[in-house]
Order: C-alpha cells, then sequence, then structure tokens
C-alpha cells in the first residue's frame, strides 16, 4: 500500500483548526497536516505569522487559512471554530498547541503568572475544546488534541504553574472525554519532553540547564516537532478511533524516569 494511504493513518480532507499554530510546535504540525491533504486553519495571537504560514501552505499546494486567535477569550475561540466549518463545512479535528510557559520558585511566584498561565495553558485549552465541543457533538464525530507536556505527570522544581496547568490540561482531557464519548467526539492531549522551540529557550539558555534537562531524559536527546507528527496524525484519524481521554507521552521516557 502506498505510503499515506492507508485509511487507519489518512487526515486526507479532514478539516482542522489548530491553536497555537505559529509556534514552534504548532507550526511544523500544521505543515505535515496539510503535507498529508488536511483542510488547515492556522490559529494564532500572532496573526502575522499564522497568516504567513497559511500563505505558504498554499504556495505547497495546501488549503488553508488563518485567523487570530486569544484563547483567554472565549468569543475568539467561538469566533476561529465557527471560520473553519464556515471555510470547509465542518470541523473534524483541533490540535491545540497554544501555550506559555513561566517557571520560578514558588515562594518568587507572582499571582499574575500563576493566573495568567492557568489562564492561556488550561481555561484557554478549556475554552477552545468547549468551543469545538459545540460543533463536534451538534455534528456527532471530531476529534480534539491537546498539547500537554511531561509536566503533566512530573514534578520539576519552580514548575508549579506550569506543571499544575499541564496537569490539569490532561485531567479536562479525560473529563471532556467521558462526557462526550457518547456523542462520537473524542478528547485527546500529548505529552512532549523539552523540545527545541521559542517556548524552551530558558531551558536551553544555559549550558548547565540544557544539560540537566537533557540529562533526565532516557533515551539521550531533546524532542524534535517531528516526533509528535505520528501521534497527532493517528489521534486525528481512523485508527485512534477507540482512543480517547488519554495523554500519549512522546518524550524519549521521560515521563517514566
Ligand atoms: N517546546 C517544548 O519543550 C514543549 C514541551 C512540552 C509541552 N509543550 C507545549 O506545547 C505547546 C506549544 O509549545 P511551543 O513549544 O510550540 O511554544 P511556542 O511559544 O513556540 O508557541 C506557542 C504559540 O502559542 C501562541 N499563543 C500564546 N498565547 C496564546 C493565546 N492566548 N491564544 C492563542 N495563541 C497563543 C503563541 O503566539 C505561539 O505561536 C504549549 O502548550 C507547550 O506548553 C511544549
Amino acid at each position: 500500500m502506498p505510503s499515506g494511504s492507508d485509511p487507519y493513518f489518512s487526515v486526507a480532507g479532514l478539516s482542522i483548526l489548530i491553536a497555537g499554530g505559529a509556534g514552534g510546535l504548532g507550526a511544523p504540525l500544521a505543515k505535515a497536516l496539510s503535507a498529508r491533504g488536511a483542510r488547515v486553519v492556522v490559529a494564532d495571537m500572532d496573526e502575522g505569522r499564522a497568516g504567513t504560514l497559511a500563505d505558504e501552505l498554499i504556495a505547497a499546494g495546501g488549503e488553508a487559512s488563518s485567523v487570530r486567535l486569544d484563547v483567554v477569550d472565549g468569543a475568539s475561540c467561538a469566533a476561529a471554530v465557527n471560520l473553519t466549518v464556515r471555510q470547509y463545512g465542518r470541523l473534524d479535528g483541533v490540535v491545540n498547541a497554544s501555550g506559555i510557559y513561566r517557571v520560578a520558585p514558588a515562594l518568587e511566584l507572582a499571582d499574575a503568572e500563576w493566573e495568567r498561565t492557568l489562564d492561556i495553558n488550561v481555561s484557554g485549552a478549556f475554552r477552545l475544546a468547549r468551543e469545538a465541543g459545540r460543533v463536534m457533538v451538534e455534528q456527532r464525530h471530531g476529534s480534539i488534541v491537546s498539547l500537554a507536556s511531561v509536566s503533566s505527570t512530573v514534578a520539576n522544581p519552580n514548575y508549579a504553574a506550569y506543571a499544575a496547568s499541564k496537569a490539569a490540561v490532561a485531567h479536562v482531557t479525560r473529563v471532556l472525554a467521558v462526557e462526550w464519548a457518547r456523542h462520537g467526539v473524542r478528547v485527546n492531549a500529548i505529552g512532549p519532553a523539552v523540545t527545541p522551540t521559542p517556548l524552551a529557550a530558558p531551558i536551553l539558555a544555559t549550558e548547565s540547564s540544557r544539560a540537566s534537562a537533557l540529562a533526565r531524559i532516557p533515551m539521550g536527546r531533546f524532542g524534535a516537532p517531528d516526533d509528535l507528527v505520528a501521534a497527532t496524525i493517528f489521534l486525528l484519524s481512523q485508527g485512534s478511533s477507540f482512543v480517547t481521554g488519554q495523554t500519549i507521552y512522546v518524550d524519549g521516557g521521560r515521563s517514566i524516569s
């Protein structure tokens, strides 16, 4: 069977909204899905980069558009979902790769940083899933994939806000999965390890923080955005039709070490 034609692992023709789609992980995922025939809407706070990426995808022969999205705002989430439905007639999948990373010793962690982290990373994931869920439950079909983290399960010092947000993403994923299972809507997450992107820059900033992060990954390397492509395709496609509520760690063993 030629590669890409296996219906278990096909995203061809699927209508997919990618939040944080201009980011270090979101953009390569948007490219990978578009290259495999998905029709994508690139949604991001950074409207300019989202638009540039959509233009690139179209130039490469894909179907794509872009929209400004702020996951802090429920109306903005609804608008991005509605644009995708208007554009492509339905919403088959959502990939939420938006997020921020703030770390500080707990004794120095200001309320504003705690609240901003939870507002974007978990409340944002919920708002977007809720707005997507309204459409997907009605159409009785859809797959939502959120970017969680190894921090959903491991306890790193200085990570109180980020780890709380990512643990909550994994658990909200379970709750929504149970709530919408009978409506044909699946909800899952992917937990990456440290992957060099703008978000991870503080970890890679000094030789000692880089080395200590690397030492905790059993496979001995950082993640690469391409490591997430197969898991994302799996969770969006037919092959995972009986998989819901799961966080799949794509992390070189970090979460079990
Ligand atoms: N890179 C890593 O090491 C790593 C590891 C584990 C999990 N993750 C998670 O993966 C996701 C993507 O991370 P990344 O490395 O691509 O980060 P990134 O900073 O490169 O990209 C994040 C994107 O989210 C967008 N964004 C930020 N706030 C937003 C908001 N309020 N509404 C909409 N969009 C917003 C940004 O504009 C950016 O394009 C995040 O949830 C992150 O926590 C990343």
